[in-house]
């Protein structure tokens, strides 16, 4: 039984999905270090944990791209709780868009947060999960297995983390490390929002009708809410889930048409 306060890492918890993780994790007990560029997004987050009651939270701002992010992130998390349970890498970012019209930097871009990103904090935490019996979630997305034309960056960007994690996974199975990874569908966040305010500017639609056309394009009755993404990574990290490594989850409605 673990009588410690447990201790996650939430990447990319400024906004969005990263910020529902956060909170959640909070609610649940835990200590959160959460990482992002935007201090003064991250200090209102802890504000609101602290208000909710949770645990203390640590802000490391920074940017994740930076090739020794990750390894601060994690020495500032052991430095302050001295111990790790559990990883979320949430914080991506990569272009989409007509193939023709990215470049190389786009694509170098994509793959630095998010790949690289992930991949070095998943070797700055190895150690200390390998301690505390821990586990990684790696957040993708739906593209990882759906390629679409306006989508080559995100996509492979995705496939790439599954695979890594599928790999690290293996490793883990004989070190006591789960390793998962979950697909957010369409979720309701400022990039969704983005993607349908241009699209609304392409159609000459105003927002309102842009985001109904899009749904009905995708076949969708409601956009997901990160909240229950949050729900699902939290599962993935409890005790309930703890045969389940080397596993994808999609939290998408149903919107991936493959099996
Ligand atoms: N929303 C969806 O429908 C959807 C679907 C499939 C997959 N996903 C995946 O889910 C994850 C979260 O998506 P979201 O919609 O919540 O995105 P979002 O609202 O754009 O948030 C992205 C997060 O990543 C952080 N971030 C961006 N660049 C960073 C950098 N260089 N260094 C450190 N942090 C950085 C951002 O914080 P700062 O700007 O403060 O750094 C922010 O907290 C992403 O990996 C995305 O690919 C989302």
């Amino acid at each position: 039984m673990q009588i410690e306060t447990p201790v996650v890492i939430v990447t990319g918890a400024s906004r969005g999905i990263g910020r529902a993780i956060a909170a959640e994790f909070g609610r649940a007990g835990y200590h959160c270090v959460i990482a992002a560029r935007d201090a003064a997004e991250l200090d209102s987050l802890a504000d609101e944990l602290a208000t909710a009651g949770a645990p203390r939270a640590l802000v490391v701002a920074g940017d994740l791209r930076d090739p020794a992010q990750p390894q601060r992130v994690v020495e500032a998390a052991l430095a302050a709780f001295g111990r790790l349970d559990a990883v979320v890498n949430n914080a991506g970012a990569t272009k989409r868009g007509d193939f023709m019209a990215l470049a190389d930097d786009d694509f170098i871009d994509g793959f630095a947060l998010k790949f690289h990103g992930a991949v070095r904090m998943c070797r700055a935490a190895w150690a200390p999960l390998k301690e505390s019996r821990g586990c990684i979630v790696n957040i993708v997305g739906i593209g990882a297995h759906t390629p679409v034309a306006e989508f080559t960056i995100g996509g492979p960007v995705n496939s790439a983390l599954i695979n890594f994690s599928k790999a690290l996974a293996d490793r883990g199975r004989g070190e006591g490390v789960r390793v998962n990874t979950l697909c957010p569908g369409h979720i309701a966040t400022d990039r969704l929002t983005k993607r349908i305010e241009v699209f609304a500017r392409e159609q000459g639609l105003s927002y309102d009708e842009a985001e109904a056309a899009m749904r009905a394009k995708q076949g969708l009755t409601r956009y997901g809410k990160p909240e229950e993404i949050a729900k699902a990574v939290r599962f993935l990290c409890s005790a309930e889930a703890g045969y389940i490594n080397g596993t994808n989850l999609d939290v998408d409605g149903g919107a991936t048409p493959g099996i």
